[in-house]
């Protein structure tokens, strides 16, 4: 039977889990979370803990993971009507009598699955079948081999609007039946019942239970609506499901990034690749609902959207819907994919890694946010600035959580702040002063310093970032390698801003661009000026051979350089919530982590000399 969800969670809020979990586990407390050996493995050390606040345990030896009632079903063989009962019983709880409507109800949704698991394998067969011959040539030409075809259950639904509904006849299942499931269709006029899928391949869409609850269907050739999707029912609810949720959400729990992509044969071409967790909405736009279930079983997963406009747009549109329900650790990301490629696209022409690339270099949606609204106001006059502000706050505003809203608000403040800051002010952050340096020999008063300068500090007082992208400017062929890390610097300067801004989306799209295609690049998006500012403040800080005179061990020299400052940056981040985290809750492994970043930066450290 089907217990209504308030009853299950009145249990769970009645027992914990260290409770039920205790009577037969011997369990010790360790911070938030209980310890103990797993009764899954034979083991001497604890890799098995318990949650009591999350609601579940979970067995890092052999990736148990569950809920009070999985835990009895697990350990003690019990049903889960069984579990539900006997800890209902220790909750005080009386379980709820199903009513006759209910009964019926889960009666009609069983025959309803009866009819769609059925027509399931007539679609498959059907693909096997000579009939089927068109379409499953079809698949190939699309790079899709028999296991392909297995492991997603293609199917053909073949051009006779009868064939289907005699099929389902034969093992038992009416006319009516199949009308229900979305499966046939019944003029009003009195005409005979016909099959909605015809002549199409067909995507059985499973639900987070792996049973087959409806169908996509794509058509081969010709006119019509290139896809069609089973109406929706109680079964089916479009916004509530999402193609390949359950092995998503396996892979999930092994580590694997949860991403979102547009269609069904995207999921198939990810999945294929190696992305086991590859969903897509059906034939609807990215729900809240749909985030939502995600977040069950990851805390970040990656939309893609096409990184043309107008999938700039939509992926603005999704930020923007998306923005009011984060919560703490609960976030999406977005992937910009090259222009006019969906992720089927991009594998079969660039392999797996590309997409790979794609995926680290998803941004937050605080950058995306941040982006939306750079877009949408003048930057470069007081008033364009205050709207900017004004809209950042209004954007932070409608998140519900309260703290998240707060870090957004901080975050957005801070950005802004250091990006309209004066420019001498810029040069340097807070509290990391420039040293001192003596005029270098032979400058003459008034001249700006020239001239190549071969020495290893020649780029020292240039902020990191800004050398980067000197860098880049100058020999853009070193983005790809570095493409997620690149995608991950903040820049300050407005100039510096709109220039990284630009060359992360012309290089995502165009890795193969040299400086002189980027240039003209940056001339015809309005960019130059800004380019070339860029260049005199760099030439001011007299590292004028960044702009194409340096030797390459030069540049590769200063390059790695820069990036170890930025990594240093990072692990004094980590360094200073690690130190906070020792003195609040002091453990081994905190100081062990806390020992290890320190050696990585004196290890950093000591290569530059510093
Ligand atoms: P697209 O039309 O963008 O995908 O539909 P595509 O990459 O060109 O399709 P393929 O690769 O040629 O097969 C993306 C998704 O939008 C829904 C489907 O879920 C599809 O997978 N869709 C599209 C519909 O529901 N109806 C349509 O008519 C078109
Ligand atoms: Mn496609």
């Amino acid at each position: 039977m089907r217990y209504p969800p308030e009853f299950l969670d009145e249990i769970r809020a009645r027992l914990s889990v260290s409770q039920v979990v205790g009577r037969s586990v011997s369990l010790q407390r360790r911070g938030r979370e209980f310890v103990g050996l797993s009764p899954f493995n034979k083991e001497r050390t604890p890799s098995f803990t318990v949650n009591d606040e999350k609601g579940f345990y979970h067995c890092f030896s052999s990736q148990e993971h569950g809920d009070i009632f999985t835990f009895l079903m697990k350990t003690q063989g019990l049903s889960f009507a069984e579990a539900v009962e006997r800890l209902a019983g220790e909750a005080g709880l009386e379980v709820p009598k199903e009513t006759e409507q209910a009964r019926e109800q889960s009666r009609h949704r069983a025959d309803a699955l009866t009819a769609l698991e059925g027509a399931c394998r007539f679609f498959q067969a059907e693909l096997k079948s000579a009939g089927g011959r068109p379409a499953l040539d079809y698949l190939r030409s699309r790079g899709l081999d028999d296991d392909a075809v297995e492991t997603f259950r293609l199917g053909f639904a073949p051009a006779d609007s009868q064939a289907l509904l005699k099929a389902l006849a034969g093992i038992g299942i009416g006319e009516e039946l199949a009308i229900a499931a979305g499966l046939a269709r019944k003029p009003d006029d009195g005409r005979a019942a016909y099959s909605f899928f015809r002549n199409r391949v067909v995507f059985p869409v499973a639900d987070a239970r792996d049973r087959v609850v409806g169908f996509g269907a794509r058509l081969m050739a010709g006119d019509g609506p290139k896809y069609i999707n089973s109406a929706d029912s109680p079964l089916f609810q479009k916004g509530q499901l999402l193609y390949g949720l359950s092995r998503a959400r396996r892979a999930a729990h092994d580590g694997a990034p949860v991403i979102v992509a547009e269609g069904y044969m995207d999921v198939i071409a990810l999945v294929r690749a190696g992305f086991n967790g590859a969903v897509a909405p059906l034939g609807t736009a990215f729900t809240e609902h749909q985030a939502q279930l995600i977040w069950r079983f990851c805390r970040d997963p990656v939309v893609c959207f096409d990184g043309d406009d107008a999938g700039r747009a939509a992926a603005g549109r999704a930020a923007e819907r998306l923005l009011p329900l984060l919560r703490p650790d609960h976030t999406v990301k977005v992937a910009l994919l090259p222009a006019g490629q969906d992720p089927d696209d991009l594998i079969r022409g660039h392999g797996p890694r590309a997409m790979a690339e794609v995926i680290g270099a998803a941004r937050s949606l605080a950058d995306v946010i941040w982006d939306l609204e750079c877009a949408r106001h003048h930057l470069t006059t007081p008033e364009g600035r205050a709207g900017l502000q004004a809209a950042l706050e209004a954007q932070a505003g409608r998140i519900a959580d309260a703290t998240v809203a707060r870090f957004y608000r901080q975050e957005f403040t801070e950005r802004v702040r250091r990006a309209f800051q004066p420019a001498a002010a810029d040069a340097g952050r807070p509290g990391e002063r420039r040293p001192w340096r003596p005029a270098r020999r032979g400058a003459r008063p008034n001249a700006a310093p020239r001239g190549p300068r071969p020495s290893r500090s020649a780029a020292a007082g240039l902020a990191p970032e800004r050398l980067i992208l000197a860098a880049l400017l100058a020999d853009p062929r070193r983005f790809e390698a570095m493409a997620e890390q690149i995608g991950e610097l903040v820049y300050e300067h407005p100039d510096d801003i709109a220039a990284h801004r630009a060359l992360c989306s012309a290089l995502m799209q165009h890795p193969d661009l040299d400086s002189s295609a980027l240039s003209d690049h940056f001339a015809q998006i309005g960019l130059e000026e800004t380019v070339a500012r860029i260049g005199e403040r760099i030439r001011a800080e007299g590292v004028d051979w960044l702009a194409g005179t340096a030797a390459p061990e030069q540049l590769d020299d200063a390059w790695q350089r820069a990036w170890r400052v930025v990594e240093v940056r990072r692990i004094e981040r980590e360094l200073a919530d690690v130190s906070r985290t020792l003195r609040e809750r002091p453990s081994a492994a905190v100081l062990a982590r806390q020992q290890a970043l320190l050696a990585q930066r004196d290890r950093y450290r000591q290569m530059d000399g510093a």
